[in-house]
C-alpha cells in the first residue's frame, strides 16, 4: 500500500504535465472555464439528451457491452455518474480536484478493461453531440467558442485517462515484477524499433 501511495504521487506529476500541455498546446485556460460557467443553466440543461446519446452510442460496441454485463454494472446509475461529470464540467468546476477525479476515473476505466481507443471514440460522441446542440442554440461564432471550451477539457481528461494506463502500465506493473521502468524503456524501445522496421520493409 505504501509503494502504491508513493505510485500515485508520481502520478500526480503526470496530471501537471498533461494539464501544462493542455495549456500550451490547446490554449487552455480559465477563460475556457469561465465561458461554460456563464452558461451553465443552459448547458446543464442538455445532460440528459447528451447523456442519452453517449449510452446509445457506447452501447453499440459489443465489447463496452460486454464489460457492463460482466460487472453487474448498473446502467442508471452510470449514466447519473456520467451526468454528474458533464455538469460539473459546463458548471465550471474544472479545478485540481477535477483532473485528480479525472486521473481516478480513467483508473477505474482502466480496472474494467475498457480500451483506450473506447475512451477515445466515445469522448468524440460525446463532443459531436454536444457541438450538434452548440450549432442548433447559439450563432456560429458563440458556438464555436462554447465548443472548443468544453473540447478541450475533454482532451485533457482523455490525456489522463491514456496516461492512466502507461502509467499503471510502465510504473506500478513494472515496480510489482520488480523491473526497472529505465531498463522496461530501453526494451521497449528495441522492440518498437523491430517493429517499426518490419512496418517499413513489409507493410507501407
Ligand atoms: C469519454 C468517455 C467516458 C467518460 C467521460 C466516462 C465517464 C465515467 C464516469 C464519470 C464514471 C464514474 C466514476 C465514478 O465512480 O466516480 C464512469 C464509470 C464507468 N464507466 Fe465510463 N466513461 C467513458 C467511457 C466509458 C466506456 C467506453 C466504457 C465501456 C464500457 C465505460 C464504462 C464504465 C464503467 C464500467 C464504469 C464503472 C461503473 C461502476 O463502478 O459502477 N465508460 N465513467
Amino acid at each position: 500500500m505504501e509503494k502504491c501511495e508513493k505510485r500515485l504521487e508520481k502520478s500526480l506529476e503526470k496530471i501537471s504535465e498533461v494539464l501544462e500541455n493542455a495549456r500550451q498546446l490547446l490554449t487552455f485556460s480559465e477563460k475556457d472555464i469561465e465561458i461554460l460557467k456563464i452558461r451553465k443553466d443552459l448547458l446543464k440543461s442538455w445532460s440528459d439528451e447528451i447523456i442519452e446519446d453517449f449510452y446509445d452510442n457506447l452501447l453499440k460496441s459489443k465489447k463496452a457491452r460486454e464489460i457492463i454485463e460482466k460487472n453487474n454494472i448498473n446502467l442508471i446509475k452510470l449514466k447519473q455518474a456520467n451526468k454528474e461529470w458533464y455538469e460539473q464540467i459546463v458548471s465550471g468546476n474544472v479545478d485540481e480536484k477535477f483532473f485528480k477525479y479525472s486521473f481516478y476515473v480513467g483508473l477505474l476505466h482502466i480496472y474494467y478493461g475498457v480500451d483506450n481507443h473506447l475512451m477515445i471514440l466515445m469522448a468524440d460522441v460525446l463532443r459531436r453531440k454536444f457541438l450538434k446542440l452548440c450549432l442548433e442554440t447559439f450563432d456560429e461564432e458563440e458556438a464555436f467558442e462554447v465548443y472548443q471550451s468544453f473540447s478541450k477539457i475533454v482532451a485533457a481528461f482523455v490525456g489522463m485517462t491514456v496516461e492512466g494506463y502507461v502509467f499503471m502500465l510502465t510504473e506500478a506493473l513494472m515496480d510489482i515484477l520488480g523491473m526497472k521502468p529505465k531498463l522496461v524503456d530501453r526494451l521497449l524501445k528495441m522492440e518498437l524499433k523491430q517493429a517499426i522496421q518490419y512496418f517499413r520493409k513489409n507493410l507501407i
